[in-house]
Protein backbone atom coordinates (compact mmCIF):
# COMPACT_ATOMS: atom_id res chain seq x y z
CA UNK A 1 0.00 0.00 0.00
CA UNK A 2 1.32 3.17 -0.89
CA UNK A 3 1.03 5.90 2.04
CA UNK A 4 0.27 9.53 1.96
CA UNK A 5 0.44 9.49 5.74
CA UNK A 6 1.64 7.35 8.26
CA UNK A 7 -1.07 5.30 10.20
CA UNK A 8 -2.05 5.82 14.30
CA UNK A 9 -3.78 3.06 15.01
CA UNK A 10 -4.85 1.43 18.70
CA UNK A 11 -8.05 0.09 20.79
CA UNK A 12 -10.18 0.34 23.56
CA UNK A 13 -12.15 -3.08 24.83
CA UNK A 14 -15.89 -1.79 25.45
CA UNK A 15 -15.50 -4.25 28.84
CA UNK A 16 -16.09 -2.27 31.60
CA UNK A 17 -16.49 1.05 32.49
CA UNK A 18 -13.67 3.49 31.12
CA UNK A 19 -11.03 4.67 33.86
CA UNK A 20 -9.01 7.36 34.14
CA UNK A 21 -5.69 5.07 33.59
CA UNK A 22 -7.56 4.44 29.89
CA UNK A 23 -7.94 7.98 29.55
CA UNK A 24 -4.45 9.16 30.24
CA UNK A 25 -2.76 6.45 29.07
CA UNK A 26 -4.47 6.03 25.79
CA UNK A 27 -7.44 7.52 24.96
CA UNK A 28 -5.90 11.58 25.98
CA UNK A 29 -3.38 11.08 23.61
CA UNK A 30 -5.19 9.69 20.66
CA UNK A 31 -6.78 13.26 18.94
CA UNK A 32 -2.76 14.22 18.96
CA UNK A 33 -1.89 12.41 15.88
CA UNK A 34 -4.89 13.45 13.92
CA UNK A 35 -3.03 16.11 12.42
CA UNK A 36 -0.47 14.28 11.03
CA UNK A 37 -1.14 10.87 10.74
CA UNK A 38 -4.16 8.77 9.23
CA UNK A 39 -6.26 7.31 12.23
CA UNK A 40 -7.86 4.56 13.16
CA UNK A 41 -9.21 4.02 16.53
CA UNK A 42 -11.27 0.90 16.70
CA UNK A 43 -13.73 -0.16 19.78
CA UNK A 44 -12.49 -3.55 20.08
CA UNK A 45 -15.50 -5.79 21.04
CA UNK A 46 -14.25 -8.91 19.85
CA UNK A 47 -11.32 -9.23 22.11
CA UNK A 48 -13.79 -8.13 25.26
CA UNK A 49 -15.78 -11.92 24.68
CA UNK A 50 -12.43 -13.44 25.69
CA UNK A 51 -14.44 -12.76 29.06
CA UNK A 52 -17.84 -13.46 29.79
CA UNK A 53 -19.83 -10.09 29.06
CA UNK A 54 -23.89 -9.25 29.33
CA UNK A 55 -25.18 -8.57 25.89
CA UNK A 56 -26.81 -5.70 27.05
CA UNK A 57 -24.32 -4.43 28.74
CA UNK A 58 -21.19 -4.99 25.82
CA UNK A 59 -23.84 -3.67 23.65
CA UNK A 60 -24.43 -0.36 26.01
CA UNK A 61 -20.84 0.13 26.09
CA UNK A 62 -19.80 0.17 22.86
CA UNK A 63 -22.40 3.00 22.09
CA UNK A 64 -20.46 4.84 25.12
CA UNK A 65 -17.27 3.86 23.68
CA UNK A 66 -17.92 5.51 20.36
CA UNK A 67 -19.72 8.67 22.26
CA UNK A 68 -16.46 8.98 24.53
CA UNK A 69 -14.03 8.77 21.14
CA UNK A 70 -15.70 11.65 19.82
CA UNK A 71 -16.08 13.46 23.12
CA UNK A 72 -12.29 13.48 23.88
CA UNK A 73 -12.28 15.54 20.68
CA UNK A 74 -12.13 12.50 18.12
CA UNK A 75 -13.52 13.78 14.97
CA UNK A 76 -15.24 10.77 12.59
CA UNK A 77 -14.18 12.93 9.41
CA UNK A 78 -10.65 13.12 10.62
CA UNK A 79 -10.14 9.78 12.85
CA UNK A 80 -11.61 6.42 11.57
CA UNK A 81 -13.99 5.31 14.23
CA UNK A 82 -15.67 2.07 14.04
CA UNK A 83 -16.01 -1.43 16.25
CA UNK A 84 -14.06 -4.35 15.33
CA UNK A 85 -16.29 -6.71 14.65
CA UNK A 86 -18.38 -4.40 11.87
CA UNK A 87 -14.62 -5.16 9.45
CA UNK A 88 -14.77 -9.16 9.55
CA UNK A 89 -11.18 -8.55 8.01
CA UNK A 90 -10.28 -8.81 11.67
CA UNK A 91 -11.22 -12.46 12.31
CA UNK A 92 -9.91 -13.27 8.83
CA UNK A 93 -6.02 -12.00 9.19
CA UNK A 94 -6.65 -12.95 13.29
CA UNK A 95 -6.64 -16.60 12.13
CA UNK A 96 -3.94 -16.61 9.93
CA UNK A 97 -1.67 -14.73 12.07
CA UNK A 98 -2.93 -17.88 14.76
CA UNK A 99 -0.59 -20.06 11.87
CA UNK A 100 2.36 -18.02 12.80
CA UNK A 101 2.29 -17.35 15.90
CA UNK A 102 4.09 -19.83 18.12
CA UNK A 103 2.64 -21.48 21.51
CA UNK A 104 5.23 -20.89 23.49
CA UNK A 105 4.98 -17.20 22.96
CA UNK A 106 1.13 -16.96 23.67
CA UNK A 107 2.29 -18.67 27.14
CA UNK A 108 4.61 -16.14 27.83
CA UNK A 109 2.30 -13.04 27.65
CA UNK A 110 1.53 -11.80 31.45
CA UNK A 111 -1.85 -10.70 30.68
CA UNK A 112 -2.79 -13.90 29.50
CA UNK A 113 -1.41 -15.27 32.88
CA UNK A 114 -3.07 -12.57 35.35
CA UNK A 115 -6.84 -13.23 33.19
CA UNK A 116 -6.17 -17.39 33.34
CA UNK A 117 -5.42 -16.47 36.85
CA UNK A 118 -8.88 -14.11 37.39
CA UNK A 119 -11.19 -15.75 35.44
CA UNK A 120 -9.88 -19.86 36.03
CA UNK A 121 -13.07 -21.27 35.11
CA UNK A 122 -13.20 -19.84 31.35
CA UNK A 123 -9.10 -19.76 30.52
CA UNK A 124 -10.56 -20.26 26.64
CA UNK A 125 -8.50 -20.60 23.31
CA UNK A 126 -9.44 -16.88 22.50
CA UNK A 127 -8.21 -15.53 25.97
CA UNK A 128 -4.72 -17.42 24.92
CA UNK A 129 -4.48 -16.02 21.05
CA UNK A 130 -5.75 -12.84 22.47
CA UNK A 131 -2.54 -11.13 20.75
CA UNK A 132 -2.58 -12.72 17.52
CA UNK A 133 -5.87 -11.25 17.53
CA UNK A 134 -4.55 -7.98 18.28
CA UNK A 135 -1.85 -8.56 16.06
CA UNK A 136 -4.70 -8.81 13.12
CA UNK A 137 -5.73 -5.31 14.31
CA UNK A 138 -2.37 -3.46 14.32
CA UNK A 139 -1.13 -5.16 10.83
CA UNK A 140 -4.38 -4.72 8.75
CA UNK A 141 -3.87 -1.06 8.43
CA UNK A 142 -0.13 -1.07 7.97
CA UNK A 143 -0.07 0.65 11.26
CA UNK A 144 3.39 2.80 12.03
CA UNK A 145 2.84 3.88 15.56
CA UNK A 146 0.09 2.57 18.67
CA UNK A 147 -0.26 4.51 21.01
CA UNK A 148 -1.09 2.45 24.14
CA UNK A 149 -0.27 2.61 28.00
CA UNK A 150 2.73 0.29 29.31
CA UNK A 151 0.56 -2.75 29.98
CA UNK A 152 0.20 -3.40 26.08
CA UNK A 153 3.95 -3.07 25.48
CA UNK A 154 4.36 -6.63 25.49
CA UNK A 155 1.45 -7.32 23.12
CA UNK A 156 3.12 -4.88 20.61
CA UNK A 157 6.53 -6.53 20.98
CA UNK A 158 4.32 -9.86 20.11
CA UNK A 159 3.19 -7.73 17.33
CA UNK A 160 6.20 -7.00 15.81
CA UNK A 161 7.58 -10.36 16.03
CA UNK A 162 4.67 -11.75 14.43
CA UNK A 163 5.34 -9.08 11.33
CA UNK A 164 9.27 -9.76 11.13
CA UNK A 165 8.80 -13.45 10.88
CA UNK A 166 5.51 -13.24 8.51
CA UNK A 167 7.84 -10.86 6.24
CA UNK A 168 10.94 -12.91 6.04
CA UNK A 169 8.77 -15.36 4.67
CA UNK A 170 6.76 -13.29 2.60
CA UNK A 171 8.40 -9.97 2.57
CA UNK A 172 7.10 -6.69 2.14
CA UNK A 173 3.63 -7.68 3.62
CA UNK A 174 3.65 -5.51 6.62
CA UNK A 175 4.86 -2.44 8.21
CA UNK A 176 6.46 -3.01 11.79
CA UNK A 177 4.63 -0.87 14.52
CA UNK A 178 6.03 1.08 16.56
CA UNK A 179 4.36 1.19 20.56
CA UNK A 180 3.89 4.80 21.42
CA UNK A 181 4.43 4.70 25.28
CA UNK A 182 3.92 8.49 27.48
CA UNK A 183 6.26 8.79 30.33
CA UNK A 184 3.71 10.53 32.10
CA UNK A 185 0.54 8.47 32.07
CA UNK A 186 1.52 5.57 30.73
CA UNK A 187 0.68 3.52 34.12
CA UNK A 188 -1.81 5.13 36.19
CA UNK A 189 -1.71 3.17 39.53
CA UNK A 190 -4.64 2.04 41.77
CA UNK A 191 -6.23 4.68 44.19
CA UNK A 192 -6.26 2.08 46.91
CA UNK A 193 -3.12 0.14 46.64
CA UNK A 194 -0.64 2.01 44.49
CA UNK A 195 1.32 -1.01 43.81
CA UNK A 196 -1.04 -1.90 41.70
CA UNK A 197 -2.31 -1.12 37.74
CA UNK A 198 -5.56 1.13 38.15
CA UNK A 199 -8.18 -1.58 36.17
CA UNK A 200 -11.71 -1.47 34.92
CA UNK A 201 -12.55 -4.59 36.49
CA UNK A 202 -11.17 -3.72 40.32
CA UNK A 203 -13.97 -4.34 42.57
CA UNK A 204 -13.20 -1.98 44.94
CA UNK A 205 -14.92 1.27 43.40
CA UNK A 206 -12.56 3.61 45.72
CA UNK A 207 -9.65 2.49 43.70
CA UNK A 208 -10.57 3.16 40.25
CA UNK A 209 -11.62 7.05 39.31
CA UNK A 210 -13.84 6.29 36.05
CA UNK A 211 -13.88 8.47 33.22
CA UNK A 212 -17.82 9.13 34.10
CA UNK A 213 -17.54 9.52 37.87
CA UNK A 214 -19.07 13.15 38.59
CA UNK A 215 -17.06 15.69 40.66
CA UNK A 216 -17.86 15.27 43.79
CA UNK A 217 -17.17 11.54 43.60
CA UNK A 218 -13.74 12.17 41.54
CA UNK A 219 -12.78 14.74 44.65
CA UNK A 220 -14.00 12.80 47.20
CA UNK A 221 -12.10 9.21 45.85
CA UNK A 222 -8.98 11.35 45.54
CA UNK A 223 -9.40 12.94 49.03
CA UNK A 224 -9.47 8.71 50.27
CA UNK A 225 -6.53 7.57 48.17
CA UNK A 226 -3.79 5.82 50.01
CA UNK A 227 -0.94 7.98 50.33
CA UNK A 228 2.57 6.84 51.80
CA UNK A 229 3.94 7.44 55.59
CA UNK A 230 6.07 10.65 56.50
CA UNK A 231 5.12 14.13 54.78
CA UNK A 232 6.67 15.64 51.43
CA UNK A 233 4.85 15.98 48.10
CA UNK A 234 7.56 14.48 45.65
CA UNK A 235 8.38 11.60 43.70
CA UNK A 236 10.03 8.60 44.97
CA UNK A 237 10.28 4.75 44.49
CA UNK A 238 9.53 4.73 48.42
CA UNK A 239 6.64 6.97 47.95
CA UNK A 240 4.25 4.98 45.30
CA UNK A 241 1.27 6.65 46.32
CA UNK A 242 2.55 10.64 46.53
CA UNK A 243 4.35 9.45 42.66
CA UNK A 244 1.07 7.99 41.44
CA UNK A 245 -0.96 11.06 42.39
CA UNK A 246 1.96 13.78 41.02
CA UNK A 247 1.93 11.60 37.87
CA UNK A 248 -2.12 11.87 37.78
CA UNK A 249 -1.62 16.16 38.53
CA UNK A 250 1.05 16.31 35.96
CA UNK A 251 -0.92 14.68 33.04
CA UNK A 252 -4.24 16.56 34.14
CA UNK A 253 -2.49 20.18 33.85
CA UNK A 254 1.01 19.76 31.86
CA UNK A 255 2.81 20.71 35.03
CA UNK A 256 6.66 19.20 35.26
CA UNK A 257 7.06 17.05 38.60
CA UNK A 258 9.61 20.21 39.68
CA UNK A 259 6.71 22.18 39.35
CA UNK A 260 4.57 19.89 41.07
CA UNK A 261 7.05 19.75 43.95
CA UNK A 262 7.57 23.48 44.32
CA UNK A 263 4.00 23.90 44.34
CA UNK A 264 3.04 22.00 47.15
CA UNK A 265 6.40 22.77 49.14
CA UNK A 266 5.71 22.21 53.00
CA UNK A 267 1.80 21.60 51.73
CA UNK A 268 0.28 18.57 53.36
CA UNK A 269 -1.40 15.35 51.60
CA UNK A 270 -5.10 16.75 52.25
CA UNK A 271 -4.81 19.91 50.53
CA UNK A 272 -2.45 17.85 47.38
CA UNK A 273 -5.00 15.08 47.34
CA UNK A 274 -7.85 18.01 47.00
CA UNK A 275 -6.14 19.93 43.94
CA UNK A 276 -5.50 16.65 42.28
CA UNK A 277 -8.85 15.90 42.20
CA UNK A 278 -10.43 19.43 41.09
CA UNK A 279 -7.75 19.03 38.03
CA UNK A 280 -9.08 15.54 37.17
CA UNK A 281 -12.60 16.98 37.66
CA UNK A 282 -11.64 19.73 34.87
CA UNK A 283 -10.04 17.98 32.55
CA UNK A 284 -13.22 15.40 32.35
CA UNK A 285 -15.55 17.91 32.99
CA UNK A 286 -16.02 19.50 28.99
CA UNK A 287 -15.49 15.36 28.02
CA UNK A 288 -18.66 13.99 29.84
CA UNK A 289 -20.63 17.07 28.56
CA UNK A 290 -19.94 16.45 25.17
CA UNK A 291 -20.27 12.95 26.34
CA UNK A 292 -24.26 12.79 27.31
CA UNK A 293 -25.02 15.10 24.85
CA UNK A 294 -23.73 12.58 22.20
CA UNK A 295 -25.53 9.36 24.44
CA UNK A 296 -28.77 11.50 23.35
CA UNK A 297 -28.62 10.24 19.47
CA UNK A 298 -27.83 6.89 18.91
CA UNK A 299 -28.89 7.35 15.54
CA UNK A 300 -25.72 9.57 14.96
CA UNK A 301 -23.75 7.45 16.25
CA UNK A 302 -25.01 4.45 14.29
CA UNK A 303 -24.05 6.48 11.32
CA UNK A 304 -20.68 7.02 12.38
CA UNK A 305 -19.96 3.11 13.27
CA UNK A 306 -21.28 2.19 9.52
CA UNK A 307 -19.30 5.59 8.39
CA UNK A 308 -16.41 4.14 10.43
CA UNK A 309 -16.95 0.42 9.54
CA UNK A 310 -16.59 1.29 5.72
CA UNK A 311 -13.95 3.25 5.62
CA UNK A 312 -11.89 0.78 7.89
CA UNK A 313 -12.86 -2.04 5.21
CA UNK A 314 -11.61 -0.26 2.65
CA UNK A 315 -7.96 -0.43 4.03
CA UNK A 316 -8.57 -3.77 5.74
CA UNK A 317 -9.32 -5.43 2.48
CA UNK A 318 -6.23 -4.19 0.63
CA UNK A 319 -3.94 -5.97 3.34
CA UNK A 320 -6.17 -8.62 3.60
CA UNK A 321 -6.32 -9.23 -0.43
CA UNK A 322 -2.30 -8.89 -0.16
CA UNK A 323 -1.67 -11.41 2.51
CA UNK A 324 -4.33 -13.72 1.04
CA UNK A 325 -2.30 -13.44 -2.68
CA UNK A 326 1.08 -14.42 -0.71
CA UNK A 327 -0.11 -17.35 0.62
CA UNK A 328 -1.37 -18.84 -2.11
CA UNK A 329 -4.66 -18.55 -1.20
CA UNK A 330 -7.29 -18.81 -4.84
CA UNK A 331 -8.92 -15.51 -5.35
CA UNK A 332 -11.79 -15.67 -7.54
P1 LIG B 1 -7.63 -1.93 27.39
O1 LIG B 1 -9.03 -1.83 26.88
O2 LIG B 1 -7.38 -2.75 28.60
O3 LIG B 1 -7.06 -0.49 27.68
C1 LIG B 1 -7.15 0.56 26.72
C2 LIG B 1 -5.91 1.42 26.79
O4 LIG B 1 -5.76 1.97 28.11
C3 LIG B 1 -4.44 1.73 28.57
N1 LIG B 1 -4.49 1.57 30.04
C4 LIG B 1 -3.76 2.28 30.90
N2 LIG B 1 -2.85 3.24 30.72
C5 LIG B 1 -2.28 3.77 31.82
N3 LIG B 1 -2.58 3.38 33.10
C6 LIG B 1 -3.49 2.43 33.32
N4 LIG B 1 -3.79 2.07 34.56
C7 LIG B 1 -4.14 1.81 32.19
N5 LIG B 1 -5.07 0.85 32.06
C8 LIG B 1 -5.26 0.70 30.73
C9 LIG B 1 -4.00 0.45 27.88
O5 LIG B 1 -2.60 0.36 27.83
C10 LIG B 1 -4.62 0.64 26.51
O6 LIG B 1 -3.78 1.43 25.69
N6 LIG B 1 -5.47 -5.20 24.32
C11 LIG B 1 -5.87 -3.82 24.44
C12 LIG B 1 -6.87 -3.38 23.40
C13 LIG B 1 -6.42 -3.59 22.00
C14 LIG B 1 -5.45 -2.80 21.31
C15 LIG B 1 -5.40 -3.35 20.00
C16 LIG B 1 -4.65 -1.74 21.69
C17 LIG B 1 -6.89 -4.52 21.14
N7 LIG B 1 -6.28 -4.38 19.94
C18 LIG B 1 -4.52 -2.83 19.02
C19 LIG B 1 -3.77 -1.20 20.72
C20 LIG B 1 -3.73 -1.76 19.42
C21 LIG B 1 -6.52 -3.64 25.81
O7 LIG B 1 -6.95 -4.57 26.42
O8 LIG B 1 -6.66 -2.37 26.21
Amino acid sequence: MIKDRKISFSGIQPSGNLTLGNYLGALKNFAEFTDNYKCFYCIVDEHAITVRQVPADLRRRTYEMMALYIACGLDPDRATLYVQSHVPAHAELAWILNCFTMFGELSRMTQFKEKSARHADNINAGLFTYPSLMAADILLYQTDVVPVGIDQKQHLELTRDIAIRFNQLYPDTFTIPEPVIKKTGMKIMSLADPTKKMSKSDENENATVRILDDRDTIIRKFRRAVTDSGSGIRVSDDKPGVTNLISIYSCCTGKSTEEIEREFEGKGYGDFKLAVGEACADLLSPVQTEFYRLMKDKAYLEQMMKKGAEEASYYAQKTLFKVRRKLGFVQL
